[in-house]
């Protein structure tokens, strides 16, 4: 190989990087040249910030976070302040039994939180999968994007770094949550030793109740009472143990400026496997932004918001041009496909998707339309107005 100078090498690179840069810009389609060229001026970035407004699922409403995240976003607060300002409602208040203090725990009684959270402005993010005994797992995973070059802590890593940074330590499980927790473990299985032994007066009736037959509801409520679970828990605790809920918040919060930013946090599944951790602290899937697109995140069923990537799916439709309310119910779409080799299945199915654009467009969709009888579902909306809006649904439930 012949030998060429440094000035030929160096002249030669350059026109190399020359033709490398035209051949990107030429190839690239059109929506991937837009983060160079069509944002700054799109419509998305022209009728951005025309208001403050914070979305979240609805226990952000019932639980006071919209009317407090809104009141720091309106004041000026940085997005994702206000958005975990919103959620830390959540966390702290054990009333909310699928988020934070207060959580339904895993099999073995043990609560264990998940979370993510992420910045348009900048474009940092960070995650707490399963830590233990912090009642504010978004306030950690603030903690690891302000603190760390990394990104995602679990379990007892997760722990630790909040011990180091100065978290209060508590025992996460309340006794309201523990007497469902003794519910569910009393009344799972006919093949576990939980519940009326053999030589027990009610071991007949305790195997009854634990063949899950029609009947099966009723015997809960019954054994709910004998375990002496106060009467006004008694309905949660029942309905817990009968379907297991995910529950979870989301919340995105955008600013006058055009800034947006999006959180979520829950304690998961409940009665999850030992080590289950499900979509919320995915970047990408429970909580997903892009400063210069919107913000999408999800609640429900992890397991298929994970294999659909929730969150990065909805902001990559609306960057594409869709809508917030097409994104979630396309994104939705893609859960009832992998459902279709058996479309019954998907009635089991519960999940719901968020999106806010940076221009203020917003929208929230869940998989099923309300059954007979009952209201559609909800989300919250702060622009201002501190409401509630009905969900859209792709689903019509028929029974
Ligand atoms: N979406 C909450 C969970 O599945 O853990």
């Amino acid at each position: 190989m012949s030998r060429i100078s440094r000035r030929e090498f160096a002249k030669r690179l350059s026109a190399a990087m020359g033709s490398a840069a035209a051949f990107f810009s030429a190839d690239l389609p059109a929506w991937a040249r837009g983060r160079e060229a069509a944002f700054p001026g799109s419509p998305m970035q022209k009728n951005a910030g025309k208001r403050p407004i914070m979305i979240s699922s609805a226990n952000g409403y019932h639980f006071g976070g919209m009317r407090v995240g809104y009141e720091k976003l309106a004041a000026g607060a940085d997005t994702l302040d206000a958005a975990i300002a919103c959620v830390n409602m959540n966390e702290t208040n054990p009333d909310d039994m699928s988020v934070g203090y207060g959580g339904l725990p895993d099999e073995n009684g043990v609560v264990q939180l998940d979370s993510c959270v992420m910045h348009g402005p900048t474009m940092q993010c960070g995650a707490v999968g399963a830590i233990e005994n912090v009642k504010t797992p978004s306030l950690v995973a603030k903690a690891i994007m302000d603190n760390t070059d990394e990104i995602f802590f679990v379990g007892r890593g997760a722990t630790e770094f909040a011990k180091s940074m100065g978290f209060e330590m508590v025992d996460l499980l309340t006794d309201r949550a523990r007497r469902a927790w003794v519910l569910w473990r009393e009344t799972r299985s006919l093949y576990d030793s939980w519940g009326a032994g053999l030589d027990s007066p009610d071991y007949e009736k305790m195997q009854e109740m634990k063949k899950r037959g029609p009947d099966f509801a009723y015997f809960v409520q019954k054994k709910a009472a004998e375990l002496g679970i106060p009467e006004d828990e008694r309905e949660v605790a029942v309905n817990a143990v009968l379907h297991p809920p995910h529950g979870t918040i989301n919340c995105q919060a955008l600013n006058a400026k055009g800034e947006i930013s999006g959180v979520t946090t829950t304690s998961g599944l409940a009665w999850k496997i030992p080590g289950r951790v499900g979509d919320s602290p995915i970047i990408g899937a429970g909580n997903y932004v892009d400063g210069e697109v919107g913000a999408g995140g999800s609640t429900g069923r992890g397991e298929e918001n994970i294999r659909v990537a929730g969150g990065h799916t909805l902001v990559e439709l609306m960057r594409q041009g869709k809508t917030p309310m097409e994104a979630c119910l396309e994104t939705l779409r893609r859960v009832q496909h992998f459902f279709k080799a058996y479309p019954e299945r998907l009635k089991k199915v519960e999940i719901q998707f968020y999106a806010l654009r940076v221009d203020g467009a917003y929208a929230a969709a869940t998989l099923w339309g309300p059954r007979p009888g009952q209201k559609p579902a909800q989300f919250a909306v702060n622009d201002g107005t501190n409401r509630l809006e009905d969900m859209a649904y792709l689903l019509k439930w028929d029974g």
